[in-house]
């Protein structure tokens, strides 16, 4: 275990923050020899920092996993059971199911931070999200040490939802996930630009390697790399609307791009924000990227007040044009 005091927390849109107190732990009973000493702090556990905004140093205990390893639990006709260290980085085993001949993640491929913040954040791309293969959550309690395990069910996992970021917020260290990935590849190719992406492809070419290429040259190409450009990912959810709001606006807007969803019509807030006329402008120090609308950047040198200035703005723009409400899905601290 090694143990900090003001050390700076690192996190993917370069903010400088920094915690009182740091943990790295090395595996459950370190976790759990260490929580008596934590009565009455306030407790933060990080993964890889890609989904924070900090807006002042943390006056408290910031926890990260250094939990690794992947083995096989169980192996069945169909799929294979994969218990993963919550402190593995995602892609790493994402890459990692690909060499082994598992599918199911490949669409997931390059989403930036580790394995147990994939639990929390249920993370999504193209046409994928980790509820679909989480088989069940590891954890240890904040409140009193205790190991517990949870299904997906009683993770409720919904678009970028669990109980781990509403009800159960700050409760829990996930500590292991148990992923089912499966033998046979069965290609999820409906999101528009990764058939058209594979289009040029035979049949037997569409391997899960290819969908994984093709889904780290996308990202390649829209996303900003942090490491350029400080970032979040998309800092905003887009918004389901009732589809009578969305028929009205579809008479404005004839062309407004729109998913179908369980509970009304999704918008991309990337194109909502687009029309206000934000893609590519700045507000001090902070950005608009200027090839997705959804995803506002560190110019260098921004502060989290610098940042939610222009998310505010932002907000308010797409509120008074089309009278919809966007909100983060950044963790905002
Ligand atoms: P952090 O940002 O450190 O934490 C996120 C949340 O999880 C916090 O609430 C934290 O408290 C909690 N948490 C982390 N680890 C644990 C743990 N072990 N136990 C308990 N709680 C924990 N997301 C997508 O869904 N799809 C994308 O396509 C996508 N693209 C992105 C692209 C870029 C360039 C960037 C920078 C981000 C992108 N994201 C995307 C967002 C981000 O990658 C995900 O939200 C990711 O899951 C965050 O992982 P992390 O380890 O960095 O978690
Ligand atoms: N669009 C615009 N202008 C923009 C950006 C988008 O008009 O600047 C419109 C276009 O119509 C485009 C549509 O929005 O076709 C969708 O854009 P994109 O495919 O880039 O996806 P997104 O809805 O903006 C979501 C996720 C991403 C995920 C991609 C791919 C959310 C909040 N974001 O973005 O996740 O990678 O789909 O599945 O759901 C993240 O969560 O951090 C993230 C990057």
């Amino acid at each position: 275990m090694k143990r900090y005091e003001w050390h700076p927390v690192h996190n993917t849109f370069g903010i400088e923050a920094k915690a009182r107190v740091y943990v790295d732990y090395e595996s459950v009973e370190e976790l759990q020899s260490l929580l008596p000493q934590l009565a009455g702090e306030r407790i933060l556990h990080v993964g890889g920092g890609s989904n924070l905004l900090f807006t002042n140093d943390f006056d408290g205990v910031v926890l990260h996993s250094g939990i690794r390893g992947m083995e096989v639990v169980a192996e069945e006709a169909e799929s294979v059971l994969v218990r993963v260290g919550a402190g593995e980085v995602w892609d790493d085993f994402v890459a990692y199911c690909l060499t082994q001949g598992w599918s199911g993640v490949e669409n997931l491929s390059l989403i930036p931070g580790e394995v147990g913040a994939s639990a929390v954040q249920n993370i999504g791309a193209y046409g994928v999200e980790a509820k679909d293969v989480i088989e069940r959550v590891e954890a240890v309690s904040l409140l009193d040490g205790s190991r517990r395990t949870f299904t997906n069910a009683d993770c409720q996992y919904g678009y970028r939802q669990s109980k781990f970021k509403r009800e159960w917020r700050g409760q829990f260290a996930i500590t292991h996930v148990v992923y089912r990935l499966s033998r046979q590849f069965v290609p999820q190719l409906d999101y528009g630009n990764i058939r058209t992406q594979l289009s040029t492809l035979r049949d037997d070419e569409v391997t899960p390697q290819a969908v994984r290429d093709a889904v780290i040259s996308i990202r390649q190409a829209k996303l900003p790399d942090p490491l350029v450009q400080g970032n979040a990912g998309s800092f905003f959810m887009n918004p389901v609307v009732p589809r009578e709001q969305f028929e009205q606006l579809q008479k404005d807007y004839p062309q407004i791009p729109h998913y179908n969803a369980p509970n009304g019509v999704k918008i991309p807030a990337g194109w909502l924000i687009e029309q206000c006329g934000w893609k590519g402008k700045a507000l001090g120090k902070a950005a608009v990227h200027d090839r997705q609308a959804l995803v506002l950047v560190n110019r260098g040198g921004a502060t989290g007040a610098d940042v939610l200035a222009l998310s505010d703005t932002v907000c308010h723009d797409v509120k008074a044009r089309f009278g919809i409400d966007i909100h983060p899905e950044v963790n905002v601290i």
